[in-house]
């Protein structure tokens, strides 16, 4: 049986993980600014470096695998947007970065950050925010959002999922976590009920939007069935699956996108590839 990280593990879907391992006889090591094993605020610096040091510790240097489900819907605030940027997009990169030496040494380690489908289903999301985000600065990434005013907080959202599913994409291929044995992947829910959505519905204006979204199964998610995928992505069956975005929505991503993926790679992407076995040279002005 393995040892687990789970952020976010208090409420919600982190808590239907969490549940769902500890029922499988794993043993889970919890992290939520509320009451579990480890209460961590991983809005600041401090709070993400004792979140590594005390799971490193409980751990005993090494982790069958990390669950990141910690996070901050989008709130209508403008002064939570620096609190939802920090905890979105750090508190799930820092911490992985903190616990790959603990993931490496397991030889197999799993894990899945939460992302959303509001990566893929939000317009106009400014690629200066998600530029920042993707250089670790987050107040830049909520600068660049202010253009939206007291709607911002959507944009500042989807811009934090936008770029933690591209930094597990990006790392997930390398030898410091590929060859390590370590799997990186992303779940994107839709709407799901937890008590982040129960808190958006309570507003009348936000219920309004989300219950006219389009979802084609109708409905909303169960965080039990969120736990299921995320158990799966865990399991020795995820052995293959590396660098993934496993959309679980009710279908509105592929409502909104039919054909904007999967399509060709861009040839300047695979040149080196190419030139490897066929002496063959591309620019990004041949495509
Ligand atoms: P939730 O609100 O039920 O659980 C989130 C957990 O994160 C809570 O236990 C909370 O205490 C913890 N957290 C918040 N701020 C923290 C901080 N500063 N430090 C440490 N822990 C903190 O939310 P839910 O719905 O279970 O969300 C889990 C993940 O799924 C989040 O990343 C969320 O963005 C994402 N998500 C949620 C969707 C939904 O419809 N519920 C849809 C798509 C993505």
């Amino acid at each position: 049986m393995g040892v687990y990280a789970v952020t976010g593990a208090a409420s919600g879907m982190g808590r239907a993980v969490a549940d769902k391992l500890t029922a499988e006889g794993h043993r889970v090591i919890g992290v939520d600014i509320q009451e579990t094993d480890i209460v961590a605020d991983l809005a600041t610096a401090e709070g993400r470096r004792s979140a590594i040091d005390a799971v490193l510790t409980a751990a005993d240097g090494r982790l069958d695998g990390a669950v990141l489900a910690a996070g901050l819907g989008p709130a209508p605030d403008p002064a939570r947007l620096p609190v939802i940027a920090a905890v979105n997009y750090l508190g799930t990169v820092d911490l992985l970065e903190g616990w790959r030496p603990a993931l490496a040494a397991s030889g197999s380690a799993r894990v899945v950050a939460f992302g959303s489908n509001s990566a893929t289903t939000v317009p106009a999301v400014p690629r200066r925010a998600i530029a920042a985000f993707l250089a670790g600065d987050t107040e830049r990434a909520v600068r660049a959002v202010k253009i939206f005013g007291k709607q911002a907080g959507p944009f500042v959202y989807a811009a934090s999922k936008i770029a933690v599913s591209r930094w597990v994409r990006r790392h997930a291929v390398r030898p410091e976590w590929a060859g390590e044995g370590i799997r990186l992947n992303v779940i994107a829910p839709g709407a799901i009920l937890t008590p982040l959505l129960e808190r958006q519905l309570e507003s009348p204006v936000e219920a309004k939007a989300i219950k006219a979204f389009p979802v084609p199964t109708g409905g909303f998610g169960k965080p039990e069935h969120i736990a299921d995928w995320v158990c799966m992505m865990l399991s020795p069956s995820a052995e293959f699956l590396c660098g993934s975005v496993l959309f679980v929505d009710g279908g509105t991503d592929a409502y909104f996108r039919p054909d904007d993926w999967p399509r060709a790679v861009p040839l300047h992407r695979i040149a080196g590839y190419l030139r490897k076995f066929r002496g063959f040279s591309a620019t990004r002005r041949a495509e």
